[in-house]
């Protein structure tokens, strides 16, 4: 099933959060505007938005808060995005040229700066201190998990330290973005903590599945370059599996890799046929499988709804993604 197929059933709703993310980002700086739009005009599954409504929704809720909620977190992802791009020195994003090397890493910087301002000017909006109180934890759990991933060296990174960035970078934003739908429909406060551990199970799938089809050439459709996990030498899933079960001989090569001063093409395409040696991205989407099971298992006390069956497909879909 597709997403949206999946969604099909709130489309009207998706509609207008998309004209609300797109019109709010027009202001009298014409730089500003134009890296906005630039990066929001250009898709994006808008996951994260789907989920304030959903979680909102579950709760019988059909107010028009969540329109807001639901820009906040596309703008936090947004900002984030922007960031990380300079981060990563990443050349595509969304199938065209990251805003970096467009308009610079300053103008991409500062966007994403305004954008983060914006975020919190659009929370004290809303005037719901759980809300405040739960997007501010993510936004510095996000940050810590870029700083992790960027302080550990590839010799010392493991599965655990993996998980735990991801965690903090992807997750913890799936988690608060439905918890925000809940605590906007007035959801009990055990009803909100099930929909946050299903968003943080779902957001560990996401961003394994995300980095498992980073290797994978034939799948991949995310917009976003093969192998340029490996060529900015990001230790990920697939890559870790890979030198824990490579041949010492293999290890060594994939080490070398690592080492050189330039990563190619070529070396990219000689990793991945050895990832299809070790089942590495199987391997991955193994484990990315067993958090959307898991992610389920938050959903059986939540009460029985199609929008409850939305949840479970958007788990299975994750898995079997290709965008
Ligand atoms: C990209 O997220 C960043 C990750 C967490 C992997 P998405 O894949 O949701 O990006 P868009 O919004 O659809 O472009
Ligand atoms: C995920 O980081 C994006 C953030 C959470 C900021 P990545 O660097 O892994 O994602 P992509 O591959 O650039 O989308
Ligand atoms: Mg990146
Ligand atoms: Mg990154």
């Amino acid at each position: 099933m597709s997403l949206n197929q999946i969604l099909d059933h709130v489309a009207d709703d998706l509609s207008e959060i998309e004209s609300a993310i797109l019109h709010h980002i027009q202001t009298d700086i014409p730089l500003l505007t134009n890296v906005a739009e630039h990066i929001l005009a250009a898709g994006g599954k808008r996951l994260r938005p789907a989920l304030v409504l959903l979680g909102a929704k579950l709760f019988g809720y059909n107010g028009k808060d969540t329109i807001r909620a639901a820009q906040i977190v596309e703008y936090l992802h947004t900002a984030t995005l922007l960031h990380d791009d300079v981060v990563d020195n990443a050349d595509m994003r969304r199938s065209q040229k990251t805003a970096c090397r467009i308009w610079g890493n300053e103008a991409s910087v500062l966007v994403g700066d305004y954008l983060f301002s914006m975020v919190f000017y659009m929370l004290t909006q809303l005037q719901n201190l759980d809300v405040l109180k739960t997007m501010s934890d993510t936004t510095t759990l996000m940050a810590k998990g870029e700083l992790l991933q960027l302080t550990h060296s590839h010799q010392a990174m493991n599965e655990d330290k993996y998980l735990e960035i991801i965690f903090n970078k992807t997750a913890c934003l799936f988690a608060s973005a439905l918890k925000m739908g809940a605590i906007i429909a007035n959801a009990p406060n055990q009803a909100q903590q099930q929909l946050y551990d299903y968003g943080m199970a779902i957001g560990l799938a996401f961003q394994v599945v995300d980095d498992a089809l980073d290797y994978m050439e034939e799948e991949s459709k995310t917009g976003k370059p093969i192998g340029i996990d490996l060529q900015e030498r990001k230790m990920t899933l697939p890559l870790i599996h890979l030198l824990n079960s490579a041949s010492p001989d293999d290890k060594a090569r994939v080490e070398g890799i690592l080492a050189a001063e330039i990563i190619t093409n070529e070396h990219v395409h000689e990793v991945i046929q050895m990832m299809k040696l070790y089942d590495s991205t199987i391997y991955a989407v193994g484990i990315a499988q067993k958090f959307t099971n898991n992610a389920q298992t938050y959903l059986e006390s939540l009460p029985e709804s199609p929008i409850r069956q939305m949840l479970t497909d958007i788990a299975n879909f994750i898995v079997v993604r290709h965008f």
